[in-house]
């Protein structure tokens, strides 16, 4: 390492705690993880973290319909997030939740700082307010008409037909999207944080490198526009903190939320020793990336930014924006089975595949990237499986083999050689600038020469010729050097393969192990390190998606399905065992000192059964007699007050008036099988 290390810590944007991590945010993490792992491996020291975003209404509301607390619910969100993205070897150094100590504590601390400075004012506002569930409504739990086209059943804040915006108190017959209720405006007093203040400062930070193109060109736009007072509080019931001093507000969720980056870090740096401050504070020599999707550019280049400005904080060095994922060229969908979680990629598909593809279209800009399927396939095959890894099983049994498992001590092309070692700081330039693109390209240039090389030298044909033993171990010792270094560039994207290669190489992958060929030196066995992309596998898992994400029709709680839901499944034979019989109701009678139950004495065809039915709050015994119903003909006997009961009637319904006996379509014999 020439240059001396730096200190360096990364963020991914924090998972919302109500959904599962999807391929959209995969490729976040993965531009994240690339960009930390390959830090390390230049020698800085980087530190990554990230958490889930537990809190706000989504959060609160999704429980209550679990029927669990939201405590509860976030553990579980959490857990199943941190291990879908370490299975795609992601690797945070903490990977925290909001809803935490560290968060808490650290939220008063700086709302209390920007509240001493002045930058906090009260207000009351009007909001709309669900009377039956007693809560005021973000703009997304409210539903109607559009004021401006007429088109029912649009959203709180926007029309999906004509694309107005509107505020909800605008909207025709708004209801409730938690209750149904009709809406009510209501008062209440919130806080606000003054981010026009900070104006000046942004303006300044904007201009300071730490924003690509598009999104300083963005800012600009919102400067244009003029910036507003941000309304920071919320009414009781919210999941989230409560603000000091202010009992029943807390704190929105997109306050708290990128304080939780701090916290996440705060946890680590507790636990192993580290100093928090020097990382967080005003004059910090320590760079701080968040990296982030478009979508919420607004909340960490202007209020983030001027939060922690106004607590007398340092600022972020770069906020890195990305684009959204599409997937074959359009925006990810349920009802396409392109809306894919990434268990569901895990169930069907190598996680390396996914880094690989991503890498090769990541670039530091802000355009949407495509998951198209047949590009994906075709490049990780050709590329990864093709290319990189081909060269290493063309070479690696001759010298297993005939060679003593060890490599030459010569080199037999140089120039070859010291093309590829040259690249690395070009490499390292497009790694360290997001280029990924770049990078991957300028890999895979270097893995053709390597193909071209063996494929010139034919080891194949030249191990069989007499005298060329020298030559031959030459070109395949050449040949898995070569691999070892395009391996050591694609670490930082693949390190499974990475670790694969390493064991093969009985060697550790270092930056600048690139620029020391192994020579003389024993390795192990080849083993197979990839696999080709199967397309079958890939419908699988969008069939899968399909499947996993189908909604089911919401079922009305006063239904008799929301009352008494479908039992346990039995299997066909547990089914068979009731023997269901038409039968004629010959003879139905009161029975005396019984005031629920009629006597019916019911023709099987042949033989006849009685039976003391529950059914006489409904039924006359004339309004029955002389009819087809159906009855369980195997249930054992039971022996009552006023005689045996040898089977019974079937029949639905609560009970008293509310009963009805079943009756086959006409045609049906006493006696017939129901099956
Ligand atoms: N909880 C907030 C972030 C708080 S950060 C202090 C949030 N959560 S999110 O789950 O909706 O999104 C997390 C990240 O995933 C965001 O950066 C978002 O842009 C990104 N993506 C979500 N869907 C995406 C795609 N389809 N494509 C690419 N990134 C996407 O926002
Ligand atoms: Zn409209």
């Amino acid at each position: 390492m020439s240059n001396t290390p730096r200190k360096i810590l990364v963020t991914s944007a924090l998972p919302y705690a109500n959904g599962s991590i999807h391929l959209g945010h995969l490729l976040e993490h993965i531009q994240t993880d690339i960009w930390a792992r390959f830090q390390r491996m230049r020698g800085h020291e980087c530190y990554s973290v990230c958490a889930d975003d537990a809190h706000g209404t989504p959060v609160m509301l999704k429980a209550q319909e679990l029927g669990i607390t939201p405590e509860e619910m976030v553990a579980q969100t959490r857990a199943e997030h941190h291990q879908d993205l370490q299975d795609f070897y992601i690797e945070y150094d903490n990977y925290y939740v909001t809803h935490s100590e560290e968060n808490k504590q650290l939220c008063e601390d700086i709302y209390t700082k920007l509240d001493n400075a002045g930058y906090i004012s009260k207000r009351t506002i009007s909001q709309l307010y669900d009377p039956e569930k007693q809560m005021f409504l973000p703009d997304r739990f409210v539903k109607g008409t559009c004021p401006s086209c007429g088109a029912e059943d649009q959203n709180g804040d926007s029309c999906d037909v004509c694309s107005a915006t509107y505020s909800p108190t605008e909207m025709k017959n708004p209801r409730s999207v938690v209750s149904g209720a009709t809406p009510v405006l209501k008062d209440s007093e919130h806080f606000f944080f003054d981010l026009p203040k900070f104006e000046e400062m942004l303006k300044n930070w904007l201009v300071s490198g730490a924003l690509q193109e598009e999104i300083a060109n963005k800012l600009k736009e919102w400067f244009e526009e003029g910036l507003q007072q941000w309304d920071i509080s919320r009414d009781a019931p919210y999941f989230g903190f409560e603000i000091p001093g202010a009992p029943n507000k807390f704190f929105y969720v997109w306050v708290d939320a990128p304080v939780g980056y701090m916290a996440s870090f705060k946890h680590y740096c507790d636990q192993h020793n580290l100093d928090f401050d020097a990382f967080w504070k005003a004059d910090s020599d320590a760079e701080l990336y968040h990296f982030i999707g478009k979508d919420i550019t607004y909340f960490h280049c202007l209020f983030w930014p001027a939060m922690l400005e106004g607590a007398g904080l340092r600022k972020p060095t770069g906020v890195n924006v990305h684009g959204f994922v599409t997937v074959n060229g359009a925006k990810m969908s349920k009802s396409r089975g392109t809306f894919i979680k990434g268990r569901t990629y895990l169930d069907h598909l190598n996680p390396e595949y996914l880094r690989y593809y991503f890498a090769s279209k990541l670039s530091d800009g802000v355009t949407d990237i495509d998951l198209n399927f047949e590009d994906f396939a075709q490049k990780v095959n050709s590329d990864l499986v093709g290319k990189v890894v081909n060269i290493a099983s063309r070479c690696a049994s001759f010298v297993t083999k005939r060679f003593d498992a060890t490599l030459s001590s010569n080199i037999i092309d140089e120039t070859l050689l010291n093309e590829f070692k040259q690249a690395a700081e070009g490499i390292a330039e497009s790694y360290e600038k997001r280029q990924y693109n770049r990078a991957i390209r300028d890999i895979m240039t270097l893995a053709d020469k390597a193909n071209q090389f063996i494929d010139a030298q034919a080891p194949w044909v030249t191990i069989k010729e007499e005298g060329k033993e020298t030559l031959t171990h030459d070109v395949c010792s050449l040949g898995i050097n070569l691999f070892r270094i395009l391996v050591i560039y694609l670490k930082p994207v693949l390190p499974k393969l990475a670790e694969q290669a390493e064991a093969f190489l009985n060697d550790s992958l270092t930056w600048e192990g690139a620029q020391a060929p192994l020579l003389n030196h024993e390795i192990n066995k080849f083993k197979a390190l990839m696999q080709r992309v199967d397309m079958d596998k890939v419908n699988a898992m969008v069939e899968d998606s399909k499947e996993s994400l189908e909604t089911k029709p919401a079922i009305d709680p006063n239904s008799p399905l929301a009352k008494d839901p479908i039992a346990d499944t039995i299997t066909f034979d547990d089914f068979a065992k009731v023997d269901l019989r038409i039968a004629k109701i010959a003879k139905a009678e009161h029975v005396e000192g019984a005031d629920k139950l009629l006597r019916l004495q019911l023709d099987l065809g042949g033989e006849t059964k009685q039976v003391f039915a529950g059914i006489k709050s409904a039924y006359q015994p004339e309004d029955i007699e002389g009819k087809l119903t159906v009855m369980v003909a195997n249930l054992a006997p039971r022996k009552m007050r006023f005689g045996l009961s040898e089977g019974m009637v079937l029949a639905a319904g609560p009970g008293g008036s509310d009963l009805w006996i079943l009756e086959p379509h006409e045609g049906a014999q006493p006696g017939m099988k129901v099956k």
